[in-house]
């Protein structure tokens, strides 16, 4: 990043050779993210994070009053915020279908068939959810999407899929595929993108316009981008690219997605295995190890805040989650056994001794 920011000094940042280099390295990183969701670069748009990515095309597409948006029950506040100013705005209805307690892919769907209406136009859900860490079953929703009337769009929040499991076709199956580079992808903050469909390109309008949506300055017959650039804006940070890129090569290095995966799992399954060997805590996912690197839980009778607060202090950094209250801990290709066992050590001896101020 440094030496990103070193060139574009010495270019001289409004200098002439400047733009050239800049738009070469926006190309590059947009190259490499298409190629790690498994589509074509013209259908990568840049944006900084998950939530303006799910944001800025969902607010472009047509509805009509009376449409019915149908989110999951586990979807971030953000995004469920903006679909529901959005429905507030326009005049549609909002529909909930529980995924929080399916176990199995097979749940889900039949959770999204007891809840599709006629009127169905957009159906969110994330491909692995934040608080329990279950993949859903994307594609599966998508074929269903496809033979439904109104052929709803298919919005997936990717904030916690993109760099922790195996893509395959997911991102090419919806029609916004929403990701950041700051999570799983262990990137700097402000840079994520986000996977369009070409339904969305050809039906959707731009919606937070600058010189970057624009073709030709807007010169040209249609003023905006051919591609997914269209929902890009203006002036943004370029050495988080190379941040990015950077981080992503490091990952490419510990293994193929399949491999990687693989490693987040096993790590995962060692904390499980821990937490449910243990007489006084409670993983959420009860019937089989997390497919992924999210391992939730829950110690009855603590105070889930004291608890993460107890475990920062010794350098184990957890989260809270409200629904369903729990803590939250992330493996990753990094992780180490030894990080695993320290943290049910300390969590073994915190509730032992109740000393969690
Ligand atoms: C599932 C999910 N969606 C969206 C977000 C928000 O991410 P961002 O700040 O990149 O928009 C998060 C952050 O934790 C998340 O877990």
């Amino acid at each position: 990043m440094v030496d990103c920011w070193r060139t574009l000094q010495e270019l001289g940042p409004f200098g002439s050779d400047a733009f050239p280099w800049m738009a070469q390295e926006t190309e590059a990183l947009r190259a490499t993210l298409a190629r790690w969701c498994g589509v074509p670069p013209q259908r990568l748009a840049l944006t900084e994070n998950v939530t303006s990515g799910c944001v800025l095309p969902l607010w472009g597409l047509p509805f009509q009053p009376g449409e019915r948006l149908l989110l999951s029950d586990a979807e971030h506040p953000g995004v469920v915020a903006a679909i529901t100013e959005l429905a507030r705005r326009q005049g549609l209805a909002i529909d909930r279908f529980p995924v929080q307690r399916a176990r199995t892919g097979a749940a889900v769907l039949e959770a999204l068939e007891e809840h599709l209406q006629p009127g169905t136009r957009l159906v969110a859900l994330s491909h692995l959810l934040w608080n329990t860490g279950l993949p859903m079953p994307i594609e599966a929703v998508a074929d269903r999407l496809s033979s439904h009337p109104l052929q709803p769009w298919l919005l997936v929040d990717a904030a916690q899929a993109m760099g922790s499991l195996a893509l395959g076709a997911v991102p090419d199956r919806a029609d916004i595929y929403a990701f950041t580079g700051h999570k799983w992808c262990c990137g700097p903050e402000g840079l994520g993108g986000v996977v369009l469909s070409q339904r969305l390109l050809d039906a959707g309008s731009p919606t937070l316009i600058g010189w970057r949506s624009l073709a030709d300055e807007g010169q040209g017959s249609s003023p905006w981008q051919p591609d997914a650039r269209r929902f890009e804006v203006a002036t943004s940070c370029l050495p988080l690219g190379a941040g990015l890129r950077a981080s992503l090569a490091e990952l490419e290095l510990c293994g193929t997605d399949g491999e990687r995966e693989a490693l987040i799992g096993q790590r995962s399954r060692r904390l499980w295995e821990g937490l449910c060997a243990h007489p006084a805590l409670e993983p959420l996912l009860q019937e089989a190890p997390p497919a992924s690197g999210l391992v939730s839980f829950t110690a009855p009778g603590h105070d889930p805040q004291q608890l993460v607060r107890a475990l920062a202090r010794r350098g184990l950094h957890l989260r809270v989650l409200a629904d369903p209250p729990c803590l939250r801990a992330c493996t990753h290709v990094v992780t180490t056994d030894e990080e695993i066992d320290t943290l049910l050590t300390q969590l073994d001896a915190l509730l032992a001794t109740g000393q969690t101020t």
